[in-house]
């Protein structure tokens, strides 16, 4: 049921900060703040190497775990999109963790992949949002989200949710190897509890972001740039604008621009930085001053700090709260599935049934 809302895509991104904290709420203990995953007969503290897998938009959840994993944890990750992974001829450790992150727990290429690294005798670890489905069954260490159905075919709440449990789980991993100590770890699951709030007041620019739709329906090429962890969002971003309003989007890594796509640069082409505040923010700003020289339209996702000092000259700016690195990926999310949400909207398009595209995709 849509209740009050237009379509499930729009219930299931205002539904996030309910099912995110629920998600949180089984891998965070808040009697002592510390993380405690579900119990599995693996050693976690041995994994020296974590492959992952999945597709699309499970696939930019996987890039964000990726910074995650490296950056807190340190342990090295190999990330592939499904379809991919097997015909590389992928080369796995002995004793290795596989992880597969997918909503439907259906998609064929996930699968494949899944069998294969079993086959391998690799660990099979699965972030997965049915818990019902064919992937949950296989799993050795079954990490559910608690996303509940998602019916729009284009993916939101299930994203913030795999993000809550990757983070809660690269975090675990730095504690058991000993980066990480009880007053960090303690810490992180402080951050980690605002995140449903965090991401209310990202809601709360709705209407805001409503009233920009119309700088970006008339477009044909529409640029998302972000940098580290927020790489991936720029990724997740244009896909949620190609798969609902069919404009044409790609997501930068914002050094990556003049490196090529600087090239498509005018007057016609809004970019969208996103870009909290924070030590890479001023490499981001001289970015964005690439784009401006050449006439680039921006619209700037940042925080109070970020819009003061970059956010003149831009065409619009979406103001998110001011948050820690590490949950803001999930935080900017919002506004990014909020504007393709506005925009296909504007133009008319079936939202919740994108032409082309099937919820659950079971044929390789
Ligand atoms: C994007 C989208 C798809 C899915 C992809 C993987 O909005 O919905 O890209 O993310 O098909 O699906 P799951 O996560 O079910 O394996």
């Amino acid at each position: 049921e849509k209740g009050n809302y237009r379509h499930f895509m729009q219930k299931e991104i205002f539904e996030q900060p309910t099912v995110v904290a629920q998600t949180l709420q089984s891998y965070l203990r808040q009697a002592d703040n510390s993380i405690a995953l579900p119990q599995f007969d693996f050693d976690l503290s041995r994994v020296r190497r974590v492959t992952i897998v999945a597709c699309g938009t499970s696939y930019y959840a996987a890039m964000v775990a990726k910074y995650w994993f490296e950056q807190f944890a340190r342990i090295p990750v190999d990330l592939d999109v499904a379809s991919e992974f097997r015909y590389r001829e992928p080369v796995l450790e002995d004793g290795g963790l596989a992880l597969f992150i997918s909503q439907s727990g259906e998609t064929a290429d996930t699968l494949a992949a899944l069998r294969h690294c079993k086959e391998q005798g690799q660990t099979i670890g699965v972030v997965v949002n049915v818990p019902t489905s064919t992937m949950a069954r296989e799993a050795d260490l079954l990490l559910p989200t608690h996303a509940g159905p998602e019916i729009g075919v284009a993916s939101t709440k299930a994203f913030t949710c795999q993000l809550a449990v990757l983070s809660a789980l690269a975090a675990h991993m730095a504690v058991l190897k000993g980066l990480m100590s009880p007053e960090e770890e303690q810490r992180v699951v402080e951050h980690l509890l605002e995140v449903p709030a965090c991401l209310n007041s990202a809601l709360d620019r709705d209407e805001e972001i409503a009233g920009m739709a119309h700088l970006i329906a008339p477009a044909r090429d529409v640029l998302y740039l972000g940098r580290g962890p927020d790489f991936p969002l720029a990724m997740e971003g244009a896909l949620k604008l190609k798969e609902i309003s069919y404009i044409h989007a790609e997501g930068y890594a914002s050094g990556e621009m003049k490196h090529g796509p600087i090239a498509l640069i005018d007057e016609h082409v809004p970019v969208v930085v996103l870009a909290p505040s924070g030590p890479l923010f001023e490499k981001t700003v001289s970015n964005m001053e690439e784009v401006r020289a050449r006439g680039g339209k921006i619209v700037l996702i940042s925080d109070r700090e970020g819009i003061a000092e970059a956010g003149e000259g831009c065409m619009a700016t979406i103001e998110m709260p001011r948050v820690h690195p590490l949950i803001a990926p999930i935080v900017y999310a919002i506004p990014v599935q909020l504007l393709a949400y506005h925009t296909a909207c504007l133009k008319g398009t079936d939202v919740d049934q994108p032409r082309n595209l099937a919820k659950s995709v079971t044929v390789e």
